[in-house]
C-alpha cells in the first residue's frame, strides 16, 4: 500500500514507468494488479501524446520550411525573376497544405475533448453524394474515372449531423479518387436495411494490404508514403471519418482486395421522409 502511495504520486508527476510487486492474492493484490494494468494504460496514452505531438511539429516544419526557402530566395534573387510565379506557386500550395492540416487538427482535437455536440437533422443522403461528386468532377475527368451511382431508392433518408457526414463522404470519395487507377472505377451504392442506411464507396486502386487494414484508422498513418501522393494528404482523413461515425455510435468497415480496389461501408440510422417532403 504504502508503494503504491509512492508510485501513485510520481504518476501525478507524469512518470508512468513504475509497477507494484503484487505479492498477495487477496484484495490488496487485486488491487496491485489493477493497479498496474491502469498504469500500462496511462503509460500508452501518454506515449500516443508523445508522438502525436512529435508527427504534427514535423508536419507543420516541412511546409514552413519549403515556404520560408522560397520567399527567401525570391527575396535575396537567388530564385531568378522567370521561375519566380513557379516558386511562389508552390508555396501558396504549401500554405494552402499547412492551412488544410490545422483545419483537420482543430476538427480531430475537437471531436476527441467531446466539446462537440451532434446536429442531428432528417437529410437525403442520395442528394449529397451527388453533391459531393460534383465538388470533385474536375479531379474525376482528370483521371478518366467512371462515376457509377447505384441507389436502391431515389431518395435516402437519414438521421444523422448533415455537415459531419458530409466530411465522412467527402473524405471517403477523395480517398476513392485518389488511390483509383487512371480510367478506374468509382461505384456508390446506397440501401437501406432495417432500421439502418448502408453508404459504400468503391474504387478500382491497389487495395490495402492486410497487416495495414488494422492501421489505416490512425492518426498519420499512411500505407506508403511514396505512394501516397507525395505532397497532399497527410494521414488524417480516416481517423477523422472513424471519429464521426464512432460520435454517432454507427459503423464503417473496410472491405479490400490487393490490386482489385477498395470499398468502404458505413452505416447511418435511417429515417422516414419528412413531411415537407411528402
Ligand atoms: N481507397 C483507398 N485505397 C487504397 N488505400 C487507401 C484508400 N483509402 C485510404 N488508403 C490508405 O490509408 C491511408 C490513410 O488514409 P487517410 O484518408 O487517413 O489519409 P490520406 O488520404 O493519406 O491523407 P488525408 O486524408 O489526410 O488527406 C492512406 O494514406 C492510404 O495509404
Ligand atoms: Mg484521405
Amino acid at each position: 500500500m504504502i508503494q503504491m502511495n509512492e508510485i501513485s504520486r510520481e504518476f501525478a508527476q507524469g512518470n508512468f514507468s513504475r509497477r507494484v510487486k503484487v505479492q498477495t492474492k487477496d484484495e490488496t493484490g487485486q488491487l496491485a494488479v489493477n493497479f498496474n494494468a491502469m498504469a500500462d494504460s496511462l503509460e500508452k496514452l501518454e506515449e500516443m501524446r508523445r508522438s502525436f505531438v512529435a508527427n504534427v511539429s514535423h508536419e507543420l516544419r516541412s511546409p514552413l520550411t519549403s515556404i520560408m526557402g522560397y520567399v527567401q530566395g525570391v527575396l535575396d534573387n537567388t530564385i531568378k525573376p522567370d521561375e519566380r510565379d513557379k516558386y511562389l506557386k508552390i508555396s501558396l500550395s504549401e500554405a494552402q497544405r499547412l492551412s488544410k492540416l490545422i483545419d483537420e487538427l482543430l476538427d480531430l482535437s475537437q471531436i476527441e475533448s467531446g466539446q462537440f455536440s451532434l446536429n442531428m437533422v432528417v437529410f437525403d443522403i442520395n442528394e449529397q453524394i451527388r453533391r459531393s461528386i460534383i465538388s470533385y468532377e474536375e479531379r474525376i475527368n482528370q483521371k478518366n474515372i467512371d462515376v457509377e451511382v447505384d441507389f436502391e431508392d431515389e431518395y435516402c433518408w437519414v438521421e444523422a449531423d448533415v455537415d459531419r457526414i458530409q466530411q465522412v463522404v467527402l473524405n471517403l470519395i477523395d480517398n476513392a479518387i485518389k488511390y483509383n487507377r487512371e480510367n478506374g472505377k468509382l461505384t456508390i451504392r446506397t440501401w437501406k436495411r432495417r432500421d439502418k442506411a448502408y453508404i459504400k464507396i468503391q474504387d478500382r486502386g491497389p487495395g490495402i494490404p492486410k497487416e495495414d487494414i488494422v492501421h489505416i484508422w490512425e492518426r498519420f498513418y499512411q500505407v506508403d508514403k511514396s505512394r501516397s501522393s507525395k505532397n497532399e494528404g497527410r494521414g488524417l482523413g480516416l481517423s477523422i471519418v472513424k471519429k464521426i461515425i464512432e460520435q454517432h455510435e454507427q459503423n464503417i468497415w473496410v472491405n479490400s482486395r490487393l490490386g482489385e480496389g477498395t470499398a468502404f461501408i458505413f452505416s447511418l440510422k435511417s429515417a422516414r421522409r419528412p413531411e415537407r417532403n411528402r
